[in-house]
């Protein structure tokens, strides 16, 4: 089977002035300006079938945004190759440009002063949809999303996350093969945040679409993506199962305990192979290696007078923050 998405060593070079302190050298760098080179991406691979939701994280300038640009044609790259649907995106071939859609928190698409409606009805006529998949994909989306009561609002009098809402109806309308997402929930209250991981999810579910998001909230990863790629200073550092990466990431789970009566610290301690990450006499938070942590906790409540019992993995967050910590 083909991919959907291809790309290999992708590089991305940009070549931005260099900025000087001072009057003089100010007045020098405008007649005679001097470049520096910003690799943004350098040397990424990866291949994405039919249907995944791949989630692409990295922290503040990792080159997130960089990609997802080369990937839906905005950018042509430096070097490497890049194919999607089998199309060279910077070619932006109209057959391509029908199969995909960009997605950016931060941007806009909709007409500001216009009802989304409005953007709605445009984008049929620009990506040349049907009447009868125009109907059947905005009632879909519409009904997905609850947003009927705010189509025929002005954009610019929508709250952010109605407007997001109808971002991703306008995006979807086309019923893209290909959906990019550059920070689809950035500055949304968390019941909007999670209303669209649920639709994300839905929609990826029903109609197989392949869907790149990236997101600095774990909730959006954790809730709709299976694979994980993390880059840093625009190279790959991994590329796999959101498991895998917190089962060789973080080492040990955590154990909340709360006990009927006080003990003491002392007896917890000889309790071999955890560690005490919290105690205040009835409550106890444990760190414990997660190929041990069943017979410990057996142990826990035999030796103890144990009236509630928590496991919990570590947080994606930590996690990561750990996979960086150590490879850098
Ligand atoms: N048009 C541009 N001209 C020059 N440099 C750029 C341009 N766009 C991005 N860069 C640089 O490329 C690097 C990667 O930027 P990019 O926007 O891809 O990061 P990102 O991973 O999306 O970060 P964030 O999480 O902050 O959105 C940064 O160093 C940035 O300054
Ligand atoms: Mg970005």
């Amino acid at each position: 089977m083909t991919s959907v998405i291809s790309v290999q060593g992708l590089k991305k070079h940009f070549r931005v002035t260099q900025k000087k302190g001072g009057v003089r050298d100010t007045i020098i760098s405008l007649v005679k300006p001097t470049y520096r080179d910003v690799l943004a991406v350098d040397d990424v691979s990866f291949e994405i079938e039919e249907g995944e939701v791949v989630a692409f994280l990295g922290p503040n300038g990792a080159g997130k945004t960089t990609t997802l640009k080369m990937l839906s044609g905005i950018l042509y790259p430096t070097s490497g190759e890049v194919r999607v649907l089998q199309y060279i995106p910077h070619e932006r071939k109209t057959d391509f440009q029908k199969q995909i859609s960009l997605v950016m928190g931060q941007k806009n698409q909709l007409w500001w002063d216009l009802p989304a409606i409005d953007t709605f009805l445009l984008n049929k006529d620009i990506y040349g949809i049907s009447d009868h998949t125009y109907n059947h994909s905005l009632h879909e989306l519409v009904e997905l999303m609850e947003a009927g009561q705010i189509l025929n609002i002005p954009v610019r009098r929508l709250s952010l996350g109605q407007r997001m809402k109808c971002e991703l109806i306008a995006s979807l309308l086309h019923r893209p093969k290909v959906l990019f997402l550059d920070e689809p929930t950035i500055g949304l209250d968390i019941v909007v945040q999670k209303k669209l991981r649920n639709f994300l999810k839905e929609y990826n579910q029903k109609h197989r679409t392949t869907i790149i998001l990236t997101s600095h909230y774990m909730g959006d990863v954790k809730e709709i993506c299976k694979r994980v790629i993390l880059i840093n200073r625009g190279k790959k550092m991994y590329d796999g199962s959101i498991d895998e990466l917190v089962q060789n990431y973080a080492k040990d789970k955590y154990v909340a305990v709360d006990f009927e009566s006080k003990i003491t610290k002392t007896d917890l301690e000889a309790v071999r192979g955890i560690k005490i990450l919290e105690f205040d006499g009835s409550k106890a938070v444990l760190s414990i290696p997660r190929n041990t942590h069943t017979q410990k906790c057996a142990e826990l409540l035999t030796k103890f007078p144990v009236i509630d019992l928590n496991i919990r993995e570590v947080e994606l967050e930590d996690v990561i923050v750990k996979f960086y910590s150590r490879k850098v």
